[in-house]
């Protein structure tokens, strides 16, 4: 029996992606073109500029990722495309490309949920089973799921404002580092005290597993205010101790929603997914959370983790082989929770 062939395409943020996955977790090539590059002026992604990029680079990814696998369309088996949540005009040009895919050569068409294919990304590149506990954790998302199926999520809780890295690229920008804000936030806390400038751990007193930074970051702005007000600019030294504060708060929180989530969902296996699960201090205080619990700690590998076509394609191979086929009426939608 020939395998299962799935060319995915995901580009609901700012990152124009395809890949081709087979149904024996075979990551045949995973093709993503970022726009950082196009959004770096704006201090943040620009749908409309998002959305004419996709336009014109999907169908040089999805040559690209077909070109790197050896394959023709006519080896796949289904075409999987983000349907949402996301930027509707980048989702629309995923799904519009999906659509003229399937129409032209009748394959199967299966729209996927963004998340899901966060959630479902263990199973990618571990071959894990189900149930098991997800936190994502990134620019766009924080929440922890629980997931028993490839269509059976269950939302344990997640952020009521910003994400933790939307947050992180925030705090850069007030303390004038380079975007994205996560990694040059973590350099710089390496060698910052994280008790000198104490931060808020917000929502801790509230039971449950909701979250909020957006609070984090006003108190890292009065922070460095006051800082300035004192000494008449920020130190070096300044920006080391207030990155290590503001790092150790998240990874705290995080941390202790994590032991929460597993307390109240028991599971395992915690896994992670997310550019925010990058980060060294977050990845060793979850870790030691699941250990405590008697889980196993998961984090797929980082290009797996941020958005990326693969993902997506392994999702509508799960949908797929529970027999789920959408037509060309699927529809993009901005707003899709699990
Ligand atoms: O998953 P991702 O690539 O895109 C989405 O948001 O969907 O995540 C990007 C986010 C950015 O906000 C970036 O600052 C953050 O992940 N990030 C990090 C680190 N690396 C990336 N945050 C903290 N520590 C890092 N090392
Ligand atoms: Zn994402």
């Amino acid at each position: 029996m020939t395998d299962t062939i799935f060319l995915g395409i995901e580009s609901s943020c700012d990152d124009t992606a395809a890949a081709i996955v087979t149904g024996d977790r075979r990551i045949l090539s995973n093709v993503v073109s970022s726009q950082t590059d196009l959004h770096a002026d704006f201090g943040g992604v620009v749908p409309e500029i998002a959305a004419r990029a996709h336009a014109e680079r999907l169908d040089l990814a999805v040559e690209q990722a077909l070109e790197e696998a050896g394959l023709s369309l006519r080896a796949l088996s289904g075409i999987a495309v983000t349907a949402g949540p996301g930027l509707i005009g980048g989702v629309l040009s995923g799904v519009m490309c999906a659509k003229g895919i399937a129409a032209g050569t009748g394959l199967p068409l299966v729209g996927v949920n963004h998340l899901a294919g966060h959630a479902l990304t263990p199973r990618l590149t571990d071959g894990i089973e189900f149930p098991y506990v997800m936190l994502l954790v990134s620019g766009g998302h924080c929440q922890f799921l629980r997931v028993d199926g490839p269509d059976d999520f269950t939302r344990l809780g997640g952020t009521i404002d910003d994400a933790p890295g939307e947050a992180f690229d925030k705090i850069a920008k007030l303390l004038a580092l380079p975007q994205p804000g996560g990694p040059s936030v973590e350099a710089e806390a390496q060698a910052g005290d994280p008790d000198r400038l104490p931060l808020p751990r917000p929502l801790l007193d509230r039971p449950g597993c909701d979250m909020s930074f957006s609070g984090l970051k006003t108190a890292a702005l009065r922070q460095r205010d006051q800082l300035i007000a004192a000494q008449g600019g920020l130190r070096t030294q300044d920006r080391r101790d207030l990155c290590a504060a503001f790092q150790t708060a998240v990874a705290e929180v995080l941390a202790e929603k994590a032991r929460r989530a597993l307390a109240a969902s028991p599971a395992p296996i915690l896994a992670v997914a997310g550019g925010v699960a990058a980060n060294r201090q977050i990845r060793t205080e979850l870790e030691a959370v699941a250990t405590a619990a008697g889980a196993r700690f998961l984090a797929p590998p980082l290009r797996l983790c941020t958005d990326n076509g693969a993902m997506i394609a392994w999702a509508g191979i799960e949908r797929f082989r529970m027999g789920h086929r959408d037509g060309l009426d699927l529809a993009a939608r901005p707003r899709w929770p699990l």
